[in-house]
């Protein structure tokens, strides 16, 4: 391993196997980018400070900014140093010489750290904020193809009452926009503070920290002004935002989930309600005939990873002692995976609900059950003056017997519909088997549009 951050008090090189265990530049070369952005912020609380000259502020300011032009341009990291934070501190060491030896200066990784991984944290909900809108967008184009159409709703997932499609479409669009709201929430709450060094502060004051930031790439990420922090003590140990964000994004991906089962259950030859595009779906090396909704059973399936990422990031946290701990390097594998993990979902979905198509002839089959109106037929007794719990016996009276006796209640001879009411008009109930009165008769939804 290539030369650490630490080191000079001690007698030996550390154990391989120990360097191999204890690094983590694998996973958090995530950061690179969002490190060296705190770096360029650091030197100039440096410079303002009065701990770097003009000349030395000049040359980390180029070194760094040369570092971030090859993170951008997608360079490759090595993987032998111990983290991303050694390895940019090294990198510039080797292009700007010994004047990167005072970039370090009252600073520690500790704060760095979290600096870095709440600047990715930042721009990954930008991101994520933009991929939700993106499927909303694509539930709404297909609500408005299929607007007219109407399909079985259920509860228990026994046939309940008529529902128009865009309003199952829309209970996930609200769904979303909660996900984005919850998100962005976060984003706004999470505070940039530079100043804590490992756990006690540093000998900067605490107004050097008030930095008005002009670095482009952080502007974009919507960063405009850092400041010292209020506890330095908790500023190194909380990993709050981390847990918030993974439950969010844990959330988001339950919510997911349901959607993939809802359209798993819809494309099955039982149901038969929606074709999903061959362009998202596999097939089966044994059967030939097989179209499989793998991309919405992996949707299912990855909503366990991210609840495990959450429980694996509060487990890891708990009992920690104040301050900063190495078990803490342990938040960012989970972090990275459940923020990959929804994006590339969101992705994928919108392509997927996008190309849905509907098939009207077999949803109309399903709208033929008569019990998905009875209910219908209780608001219609209520209307004439029969007692709610009483019309509900009566109706379930007629359900049971129309079953019983393997006959429509529409067929039944109107002598028969009368014995379960006088209220019951055979001529005025028979209009009532119908998915579109039943929805329009629905008036207390206040539809966004
Ligand atoms: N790579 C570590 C992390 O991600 C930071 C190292 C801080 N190390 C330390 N011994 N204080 O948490």
């Amino acid at each position: 391993m290539s030369k650490k951050l630490w080191g000079g008090r001690f007698a030996k090189g550390t154990d391989p196997l120990v360097e191999e265990f204890t690094k983590s530049i694998q996973y958090d070369k995530k950061l690179a980018k969002y490190d060296v952005l705190g770096s360029l912020v650091h030197i100039q609380v440096l410079k303002s400070a009065g701990l770097l000259s003009p000349k030395d502020f000049t040359t980390l300011n180029n070194g760094l900014k040369s570092i971030l032009n090859n993170i951008q341009l997608g360079n490759p990291i090595v993987h032998n140093e111990e983290d991303i934070h050694t390895f940019i501190q090294n990198v510039l060491q080797k292009s700007v010489g010994p004047a990167a030896l005072k970039l370090h200066t009252a600073r520690s990784r500790n704060d760095q750290v979290v600096f870095s991984v709440k600047l990715y944290c930042k721009d990954m909900l930008a991101e994520a904020g933009v991929e939700i809108i993106k499927l909303e967008k694509a539930f709404l184009g297909l609500a408005a193809k299929y607007a007219d159409v109407i399909l079985p709703g259920f509860t228990h997932l026994q046939h309940a009452q008529p529902v128009y499609l865009k309003d199952y479409l829309g209970a996930y669009v609200e769904m979303l926009k909660r996900d984005n709201q919850r998100l962005q929430d976060i984003k706004e709450t999470i505070s940039l503070t530079m100043g804590s060094g490992a756990l006690a502060g540093t000998p900067v004051p605490a107004a050097k920290y008030s930095v008005k930031i002009d670095i482009p790439e952080l502007l974009e990420i919507g960063v405009e002004k850092i400041s010292a922090p209020a506890n330095s003590l908790d500023t190194v140990s909380d990993r709050d935002f981390v847990i918030e964000i993974i439950s969010a994004l844990a959330i988001l991906g339950m919510h997911l989930s349901r959607l993939a089962e809802d359209l798993v259950l819809w494309a099955s030859q039982e149901f038969d309600f929606v074709e999903i595009d061959d362009a998202f779906c596999t097939g089966s090396s044994l059967m030939p005939q097989k179209k499989n909704p793998d991309v919405l059973e992996l949707v299912r399936g990855n909503c366990g990873r991210l609840y495990g990422n959450l429980v694996s990031v509060l487990a890891m946290m708990k009992g920690l002692p104040l301050a900063y701990n190495r078990d803490m390097q342990l938040d960012k594998e989970p972090l990275f995976d459940s923020f990959e993990l929804v994006s590339i979902e969101l992705k994928v979905l919108s392509g997927l609900v996008r190309t849905l198509s509907f098939n009207k002839a077999k949803i109309e089959e399903h709208l033929k059950d008569e019990s998905l109106y009875a209910t219908d037929l209780v608001y219609y007794l209520v209307g004439k003056g029969v007692a709610f719990k009483e019309a509900h016996t009566i109706v379930g009276n007629l359900v049971k017997y129309s079953l019983e006796h393997d006959i429509l209640i529409k067929s039944l001879p109107e002598k028969t519909i009368r014995q379960f009411s006088e209220k019951l008009v055979k001529q005025q109930i028979v209009k009532l088997f119908d998915a579109r009165v039943s929805v329009k008769g629905k008036r207390s939804i206040k539809r966004r549009n």
